[in-house]
């Protein structure tokens, strides 16, 4: 699989590519499932759906890898926080984290609740041709806090900054907690037969750098560190948004740092080097205009040219990008990296 062979950076015929949110509301296939189907967390919780949704955009786009579909959220469902998609706003836990006892009270066994995930992944590698690689993955245990502590996507953060900075004690529990189901979480998905795990924070960057690097790296570090003693040859992604100026702190286990499209791509290459595959990071609001789209991946290609580069968005595809401007990201990408 040319995608597994470029996150360990073994050399390749072309830099492997594929979009974050790739099976989504741009897609006229996904809405008539979506339609059928009645709701998003509705389609998450049925394999068969979950099969078909995350192989249309290898069939439909041919990138290279096709990413389950699922939600970071469905973690802290199953451990007991009711979820709810609420038009206009996203998603909503009308329960939330707010004390030691909410946190006694969160179920341990949230991972074994999740069967209807490892069954969508049985499915999809059974039905997905063999040198594409299927990407598992889960949110970063920082990014799932904000949304149990939170209930609901913020601007200020101001609950779980508080607790951060009142009572770091019991973060640190809930986040210790959040990370011990992840990597169960992620361990039955490659037992499943994901090919590649990715660690995904949105809101890293959302903190001041050292409390970034004790409250949401280390975790995910402590994720990416067990799952490759574990599985060595399974390459683990990390992705946080809005950390350029925190890459020089960066390390771990990881195999893949994601970079988002706010930071140069060449300043994170300046900062790891080869040390990790760079997966990223044109503008996803590029895919607007062919014109935009050429002079994005041309700049990229460049500078990545004879470094470790998967090509990705750096962020994910927004619901009205016309599909065929979405395959012309993935046929020049090829073109352009091509070894002649
Ligand atoms: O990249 C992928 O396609 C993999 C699957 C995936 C989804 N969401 C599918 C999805 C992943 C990895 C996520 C991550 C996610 N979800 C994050 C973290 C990182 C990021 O990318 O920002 C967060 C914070 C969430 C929570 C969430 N789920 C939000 C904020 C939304 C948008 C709600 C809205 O009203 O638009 C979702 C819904 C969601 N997750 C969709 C998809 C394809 C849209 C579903 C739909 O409306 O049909």
């Amino acid at each position: 699989m040319i995608f597994i062979d470029a996150c360990f950076g073994k050399e390749t015929p072309y830099t492997p590519v594929w979009m974050m949110r790739q099976a989504g509301r741009y897609l006229p296939e996904y809405m008539e499932v979506r339609k059928r189907v009645g709701s998003f967390l509705d389609m998450t919780r049925d394999p068969e759906v979950v099969k078909e949704v995350t192989i249309q955009p290898i069939d439909i786009l041919d990138v290279d890898a096709a990413i389950l579909f699922s939600d970071i959220l469905n973690l802290p469902m199953e451990m007991g926080l009711p979820l709810r998609f609420e038009k206009g706003v996203g998603p909503v836990f009308d329960k939330t984290v707010s004390t030691e006892e909410d946190i006694d009270n969160l179920d341990s066994k949230a991972d074994e609740k999740l069967r209807y995930v490892y069954e969508g992944v049985r499915l999809i590698r059974k039905n997905l041709p063999s040198n594409k690689a299927l990407i598992g993955f889960a949110g970063s245990p920082c990014t799932i806090a904000t949304y149990m502590v939170e209930g609901r996507g913020s601007k200020q953060y101001a609950k779980i900054k508080k607790l951060l900075y009142t009572n770091p004690m019991m973060l640190h529990r809930l986040l210790s907690f959040n990370t011990k189901e992840t990597i169960e979480y992620l361990k039955k998905q490659i037992e499943a037969g994901a090919d590649a795990v990715m660690i995904f924070d949105s809101w890293g960057g959302a903190l001041e750098k050292e409390k970034f690097f004790e409250f949401s790296w280390n975790y995910m570090k402590e994720i990416a560190k067990e799952i490759k003693s574990l599985y060595p040859h399974i390459p683990v992604i990390g992705f946080s948004k809005g950390v350029g100026l925190y890459m020089d702190g960066m390390d771990g286990e990881f195999d893949v740092i994601g970079v988002d499209w706010n930071t140069p791509i060449e300043y994170a290459l300046n900062i790891f080097k080869n040390r990790y595959t760079l997966q990223g990071n044109l503008e996803p609001t590029r895919l607007y205009s062919k014109s935009a789209i050429k002079e994005g991946v041309e700049k990229i290609a460049s500078v990545m040219k004879g470094n470790r580069h998967i090509f990705n968005l750096g962020h994910g595809i927004l619901p009205d990008v016309p599909v065929e401007n979405a395959k012309y990201f993935v046929k020049l990408v090829k073109e352009v990296t091509s070894i002649k």
